[in-house]
């Protein structure tokens, strides 16, 4: 039996603290769950938002619709042998849990991954990436539903459209259908190892380590928590831009004025630059505006010191937006989901 509420608060279902509300508010644990809410009036009428960890959201107002609450939870082993482990994981269960259980059995593949916040069944919507890896890398199939006909229906991981922080589920599915489980194809030896990020290889020449499943997970964490607000203490959906990509003929002309300008490796002729670098020189890094503010040692985390409202967060983002576009004539454009 499903329970739908009614006038909820969403402050602990969204990782930026926001106090919004919820009009309807609705518990999902299993499949059979979601099938029976699709064919509810509430559903049918109202528009409606599927929530995991709630970490890559921006409330700017009250949620006038449903919200459904993804809380399915399980990890089974579909396959194994002596080299790999496809690991079929339920769309609510945490992602960092997740990767802490994978590292316990040196399972490898998502290890540069740990402490992303947020749920499993979110992960391949924007494909998370840290530190050199991306979740599509480990991503065999995906399963869930089909919020028109409420048929299961799946999704092998070439037919994703996995790109930077983006898949078919931001774009040609959104709200249209419902992700209850990711199978990850893990390593059980022979593991490909990443240690491409400079930040990797300083902080584990520190710890005076070999790269191990282990090891780099614990390096992760330490560079995380060094640069990243915890949300449990600080408000935040981490990086709320994605790093623009632009051409190489903009990068010099770029590069003339500013020197210092840092760069990813370039991909057909485009030039990524790191967005929190664009922001720190237009003078954001570490402003506070009443109870709202940019990280003081990651600009492009933008953090709710409590109180502070999702317009507020908004507006900020929308003056850091046009100040970046003035100096360096690039627009960036939010990683996070603004809900409006
Ligand atoms: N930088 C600055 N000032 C800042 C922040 C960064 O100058 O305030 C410069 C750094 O000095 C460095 C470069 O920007 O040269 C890159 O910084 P960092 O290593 O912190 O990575 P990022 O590009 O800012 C991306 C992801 C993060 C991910 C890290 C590590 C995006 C939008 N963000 O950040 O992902 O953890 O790389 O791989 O791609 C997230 O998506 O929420 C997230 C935290």
């Amino acid at each position: 039996m499903i329970r739908i509420e009614e006038n909820v608060s969403l402050r602990s279902y969204n990782t930026f603290g926001i106090d919004a509300n919820a009009r309807y508010f609705c518990r999902i644990s299993t499949e059979a769950q979601f099938q029976e809410l699709i064919k509810t009036a509430v559903y049918k009428n109202e528009k409606h938002l599927i929530v995991g960890g709630g970490s890559n959201l921006l409330f700017t107002g009250d949620f006038d619709g449903l919200i459904i609450k993804v809380d399915l939870k399980g990890i089974t082993i579909v396959e194994e042998n002596d080299d790999h482990i496809h690991l079929e994981v339920s769309s609510g269960e945490v992602w960092h849990d997740l990767v802490m259980y994978c590292v316990q059995h040196n399972y490898g593949g998502i290890e540069n991954l740990s402490l992303i916040p947020g749920s499993v069944g979110a992960a391949p919507i924007q494909n998370i990436g840290a530190y050199g890896v991306e979740i599509q890398e480990v991503i065999q199939l995906i399963k869930g539903i089909d919020l028109k006909t409420g048929e299961p229906k799946s999704y092998t991981k070439d037919k994703c459209g996995f790109g930077y922080r983006e898949s078919i589920f931001k774009h040609e599915l959104k709200e249209k259908y419902f992700i209850s489980s990711v199978t990850l194809s893990l390593t059980k030896k022979n593991h490909r190892i990443n240690v491409s990020y400079g930040a990797i290889q300083d902080t584990m020449k520190a710890m005076n380590t070999l790269p191990t499943i282990q090891s780099i997970s614990d390096a992760v964490i330490q560079i995380r928590r060094s640069k990243l607000p915890d949300p449990i203490l600080i408000g935040n959906a981490g990086s709320f831009f994605k790093n623009p990509s632009i051409s190489l003929s903009h990068y010099q002309n770029l590069k003339n004025n500013h020197p210092k300008i840092p760069s990813y490796p370039t991909v057909n002729q485009e030039v990524k630059v790191p967005a929190g670098w664009l922001i720190e020189q237009c003078g954001w890094k570490g402003k506070r505006i009443n109870n709202i503010g940019v990280h003081e040692h990651q600009a492009l985390v933008l953090v709710n010191y409590g109180a502070g409202k999702g317009e507020e967060i908004y507006q900020l983002a929308m003056q850091i937006q046009s100040s970046v576009k003035e100096k360096f004539s690039i627009t960036l454009t939010p990683e996070v989901n603004i809900i409006r």
